[in-house]
């Protein structure tokens, strides 16, 4: 059930911050002692240069309701430096931080520099501090006897009061810590799983619900940091699959509500890499490219984080209810159909869909168009869900109420049947505001007013309308010899063709249908060639194709080796190589 142990992510960790328990918190916020953290990985912020450059994620973090941010830390050498800067935005702009450990790095032997770490770092203004103590957590640190989180010998080393909620799992290798010696823990698990760290199947499908109930039972009231993630995709050469995604952001949230934990930490803020940030867009100068500009980029997810501001505050209120003060369709959508992706892992999991979640102050008509499909619900008052089959062309997303149009928008991206390089991130958008000459509801002339306007708890979720139109044609892709299999290299940039049948029949090796073909490489200045050997699943004469350095990357040591270096890339961090994933030469 968690995302794992080879893999995961270039970093996480959780945290929480706030309020009213809090001594050394200045903010005073209405709320039912709640915690919302969102992890923040430091390992890809080499760039930042000051404190300054941390202060948007601040203030914007601070804005949508969410306490502090769970540094993710690895071991590189800019990491004191990050966290300093960080930990002083923090304190510049009335937020929290605190520190957590990615135990793909940190290792059993390592109790005394992590405790170190957090003597020196805990006493800062910016320091998320609960029941007076310092909070800390992790990712992973239970499941490989070399990389355990061990809570009393850390304890011991940072002479400091602990308030330690790690990544621990009710499974977990419990000779290090056991559950006496954490405050609570906190979990990974944000996608419906196969419990091992894949997309579900109908016959192993762990839910987040499921893991919800196996984690609170083992807590037996210790504090249960819980995870709300939007999507999951990542396509690293050591790393490439699919969470289901689609609805899950409206679902999660729907469901915390009704779970009320008493934390919950958002994945991510700027996870780039797996797509799950609600922060930033990648665009941004601030952070460096650990090689998913390749999906991230013109991929915006900051509508998400809009979408769960309501979330949070009812979530903070201990309210099962979210209210809302201005109409907004929030939508997203991925940028093409699945049949044009061809093979990827879990992709079957996926709805080729185009999403809406219409957050009214009364109720209206919706009209979502996809392409040639178009379709209008009659949406309450509140939150709600809809799905339209995803159609290529424009997206349009429309609320009308007694026949006059309130606002209406095109979204920024058309769908088209291009998915080369492969992408399965979710563009995200929306639609608000173009109403100000429609009269308001009579609810909006008191902003105040507690108006039940609109309730999402998971009982709601169960009559949350959630048509499933007709899915449009589908193109599929058009295979032609000289193409790669689909899904292999997102960096091909020539294609040569090999001489027919280079290869003898008994020297192909049985494949999966769309699996990425065996390669050899070879390297010459500046570029190497990868050739494929070819397969049943390509087409006769296919085979051998060129590929160049393309993408730069030069994210912290964390890409090794969770994310070592794919087909075009080029290392430009820190510290030696890391390892390529597919045998290949290094890029020069
Ligand atoms: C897993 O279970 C959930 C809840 O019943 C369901 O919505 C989802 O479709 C299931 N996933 C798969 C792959 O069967």
């Amino acid at each position: 059930m968690r995302t794992s142990t080879t893999s995961v992510a270039l970093g996480l960790l959780a945290a929480a911050a706030n309020a009213a328990p809090f001594k050394t918190s200045t903010v005073k916020r209405q709320d039912a002692g709640k915690i919302v953290a969102a992890h923040f990985m430091i390992g890809i912020m080499q760039v930042r240069s000051s404190a300054a450059d941390y202060d948007d994620d601040m203030k914007k973090a601070k804005a949508a309701g969410i306490d502090a941010f769970a540094l993710n830390i690895a071991k590189d050498d800019y990491t004191d430096a990050q966290l300093n800067y960080a930990y002083e935005s923090a304190a510049n702009n009335d937020m929290k931080v605190f520190i957590s450990f990615d135990y793909n790095y940190f290792e059993t032997s390592e109790s005394d520099a992590v405790g170190a770490k957090l003597s020196e770092y805990c006493g800062k203004p910016g320091q998320l501090m609960v029941e007076g103590k310092c909070f800390a957590s992790s990712f992973n640190g239970d499941n490989d006897p070399s990389k355990l989180f061990n809570a009393n010998a850390i304890r011991a080393a940072a002479g400091t009061d602990l308030y330690l909620v790690p990544n621990l799992t009710p499974t977990g290798i419990r000779d290090a810590t056991a559950l006496a010696d954490i405050d609570g823990a906190f979990s990974w698990n944000g996608w419906d799983s196969n419990g091992a760290n894949r997309a579900p199947t109908a016959e192993s499908n762990v839910t987040t619900s499921d893991s919800d109930s196996a984690y609170t039972e083992w807590l037996a009231g210790k504090t249960y940091m819980a995870p709300v993630s939007p999507w999951f995709f990542t396509d690293f050469a050591s790393k490439a699959w699919v969470f289901p995604g689609d609805l899950l952001w409206f679902r999660r949230w729907n469901e915390i509500l009704a779970l009320a934990p008493k934390m919950l930490e958002i994945i991510t803020w700027n996870d780039y890499g797996e797509s799950h940030y609600v922060g930033s867009d990648s665009e941004t100068s601030l952070h460096n490219d650990d090689g998913s500009s390749a999906w991230a980029n013109g991929f915006p997810h900051d509508g998400w984080l809009e979408m769960a501001q309501p979330y949070i505050a009812a979530f903070k209120a201990g309210s099962k209810e979210i209210s809302v003060t201005e109409d907004k369709l929030v939508y997203w959508y991925r940028p093409t159909p699945k049949a044009a992706c061809g093979a990827f892992d879990g992709i079957d999991t996926l709805q080729d869909a185009v999403f809406v979640v219409a957050l009214l102050q009364s109720a209206g008509s919706v009209t979502v168009t996809s392409g040639g499909n178009t379709q209008t619900f009659d949406a309450p008052a509140g939150a709600s869900a809809y799905q339209v089959a995803m159609g290529t062309g424009a997206q349009t997303f429309a609320l009308s109420r007694n026949g006059a149009s309130v606002l209406s928008a095109t979204g920024g991206l058309e769908i088209t049947e291009n998915c080369s390089p492969i992408n399965l991130n979710a563009f995200v958008g929306v639609a608000k505001g173009n109403a100000a000459s429609v009269p308001a509801p009579a609810a909006a002339a008191s902003p105040s007013a507690d108006v039940p306007q609109v309730i999402l708890s998971a009982a709601a979720l169960a009559s949350v309308t959630i048509a499933v139109p007709v899915l449009s044609a589908v193109a599929l892709p058009v295979v032609t010899p000289t193409e790669p299999a689909s899904s292999f290299a997102p960096a091909v940039t020539s294609v040569a063709p090999l001489p027919p049948s280079s290869a003898s029949a008994s020297s192909i090796s049985p494949v999966t249908p769309g699996a990425k073909p065996p390669v050899s490489v070879s390297e010459a200045a500046g570029t190497f060639t990868l050739t494929a050997t070819p397969t049943s699943v390509q087409a006769p004469g296919a085979g051998g194709y060129k590929v160049k350095c393309t993408a730069t990357v030069t994210a912290s040591e964390q890409i090794r080796p969770t994310n070592c270096l794919g087909a075009g890339q080029a290392w430009a961090g820190v510290g030696d190589v890391p390892d390529r994933c597919d045998g290949a030469a290094k890029c020069s």
